[in-house]
């Protein structure tokens, strides 16, 4: 870490299908000189055509330089990451899925908390990811002020909600899952940065990652297509912060959207 007492994390949104890998991977060392991040966080639950993240693709991901891999919704979708769910401390799945379930919600690596949370605005009826958060994040302090929330879900309301309940307590709160990057970064009063939504990973022109003809027939026909990724130049989105390493306390919350050229 910088020795003026800064780290920099770099924070990317759900990675969708082959596009939005191979441009994780390949672009991650150009991202890496450019904003100089200390630790990398990315959201990992879309990158097998959209349907979760296999072992093989969360290795590559590891490899190329990211620090830890976020979930949601469809992290359980590839039947060959579920072990690894258990025994990777650097995966996460949110939190708030039955305490049963494969894998952990939390992690601290190199002093820097992860927490990964769901929603259930429009998504599945999960524990409440308020009172999870308080008590994960509670559990974190005792270890790092450095807590970065990755909020995976549908519903602005709930996500601006989970802002202001962690304003204060914790470095960042992202949110992942809309795939479409909103324009209210911001840091809140209390100096938690935070943002609605960092966007995708993934092709630029798409209904959210998916070839907009077979996106345009679910939605007229209503039937249950199988989305097809668009196979168009991706873009990578996401955010930089920057935070003072003491305190915790976010200093600047920069939106990052990049074209790549394949
Ligand atoms: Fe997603
Ligand atoms: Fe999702």
């Amino acid at each position: 870490m910088p020795a003026d007492g800064t780290i920099k994390v770099l924070l990317l949104g759900d990675i969708y299908g082959a596009p939005g890998c191979r441009a994780l991977i390949f672009k991650l060392p150009q991202l890496k000189k450019q904003f100089n991040p200390d630790f990398v966080i990315v959201n990992g639950e879309n990158a097998c055509a959209g349907f979760g993240l296999d072992r093989d693709m969360m290795s590559r991901f590891l490899q190329a330089g990211v620090d830890v891999i976020t979930g949601g919704n469809h992290i359980w979708q590839q039947e060959d990451l579920l072990p690894c769910l258990d025994s990777e401390p650097r995966l996460l799945r949110p939190a708030n899925y039955p305490p049963s379930n494969p894998g952990r919600g939390m992690t601290v690596i190199d002093k820097i908390a992860v927490i990964n949370l769901q929603g259930r605005y429009g998504m599945q009826p999960l524990d409440c990811p308020f009172r999870t958060a308080l008590n994960l994040v509670r559990e974190a302090r005792r270890q790092t002020p450095l807590i970065f929330v990755d909020f995976h879900a549908e519903n602005t309301a709930e996500k601006e909600a989970l802002g202001f309940l962690l304003d204060g307590k914790v470095t960042a709160v992202v949110g992942t899952h809309t795939h479409v990057q909103t324009a209210d970064a911001k840091i809140l009063p209390g100096g938690t940065a935070y943002i609605t939504d960092m966007g995708m990973c993934g092709p630029s022109e798409s209904v959210i990652g998916s070839d907009p003809a077979s996106a345009v027939l679910k939605q007229r026909t209503q039937m249950p297509y199988k989305p097809v990724v668009a196979e168009t130049a991706p873009v990578i989105n996401g955010v930089l912060v920057c935070a003072q390493r003491e305190t915790g306390r976010a200093l600047e919350i920069t939106p990052v959207s990049i074209p790549c050229e394949e």
